[in-house]
């Protein structure tokens, strides 16, 4: 519904409206499945995290396919991804990136890893009975926007894989919502679980000179007003609803990491840049020792 709409619905009407919502979404997507009217691995409107909830349903679906087909596309062509090699997903979310990868993985395998227990549960019950080499872990990670009552915390966990046994590692609009301490032992982590000469694809907003003066100038979507110690961020209460990192800062920890930084960065338009690749910044690195 659009936000202008919702604004004229008296305050008090509100949650039966949207109990009322959310039980027309149930059915629409309960009947669809039972009489093979909806396409089985589209999620469900209410685990949605990526697509504004003010599109409607058709255009939701249509955005989660079309960005995932963009990165599949990145991950082929400047990820190097081959169909015989281990894919792990951190921040696997609804398996937005899963979906074109099942035609693509044949021998090889993907490992889905997030911290929200239904978006887990989802996929492990809709991708693993089709996709017997697809899997999805949850981890029960704290984060104020989408775990708020995780018990670990993101700066001291372990994944739950071994070292050196991926080929490539990518995480899709995952760094742009954790904090420094939890961004630098993910890193770490991603760096302990890839195979030598392993690659991984990460996006990121990156607070580069070009992206501060179009801030600056206005034009930029985002524009991370609040300084914390590491990061900016938009949202002062709820820190982990848009980070934004400085592009120096981001090099000097992939140097520390061991991360060979492909070049150039893959600068993305949040920031009303005219000729980005994608929306977001996109960094590919080799671990290479
Ligand atoms: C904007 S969504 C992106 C989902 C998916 N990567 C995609 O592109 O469709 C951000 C995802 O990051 C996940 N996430 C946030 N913090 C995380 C953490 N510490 N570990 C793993 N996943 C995390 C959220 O649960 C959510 O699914």
């Amino acid at each position: 519904m659009k936000r202008s709409i919702v604004r004229l619905i008296p305050n008090n009407l509100r949650p039966p409206l949207r109990k009322l919502r959310r039980l027309y979404d149930y059915l629409e997507y309960d009947i669809g499945g039972r009489i093979g009217r909806r396409d089985p691995l589209l999620p469900p409107k209410w685990l949605h995290s990526v697509a504004s909830q003010d599109l409607n349903a058709s255009l939701i679906y249509k955005d989660y396919k079309e960005v995932g087909e963009e990165f599949f596309r990145y991950f082929v062509t400047i990820g190097g991804v081959q169909p015989d090699q281990r894919v792990l997903d951190v921040g696997s979310g609804t398996g937005r990136m899963a979906l074109p990868l099942t035609k693509y993985l044949k021998s090889g395998s993907y490992e889905g890893m997030d911290i929200v227990p239904s978006s887990v549960k989802w996929c492990q019950k809709t991708y693993t009975p089709r996709y017997r080499n697809f899997h999805f872990h949850f981890s029960d990670i704290y984060n104020k926007l989408y775990n708020p009552a995780g018990k670990y915390s993101a700066s001291e966990y372990s994944f739950p894989f071994k070292t050196s046994s991926f080929d490539f590692v990518f995480l899709t609009s995952v760094f742009t919502h954790m904090l420094p301490q939890d961004l630098d032992n993910y890193l770490s982590e991603v760096v302990r679980v890839l195979k030598r000469n392993g690659r991984c694809l990460i996006t990121y907003f990156l607070l580069s000179t070009e992206a501060l003066e179009l801030i600056d100038a206005k034009v930029s979507h985002e524009t991370f007003k609040y300084h914390l110690p590491g990061c900016r961020v938009e949202d002062a209460n709820v820190p982990e609803a848009v980070v934004a990192y400085d592009e120096s800062a981001i090099r000097s920890l992939y140097h520390r990491h061991n991360l060979s930084l492909s070049e150039p960065i893959y600068f993305g338009r949040w920031c009303g840049r005219k000729n980005g690749l994608s929306w977001q910044d996109l960094i590919i690195a080799t671990k290479t020792h």
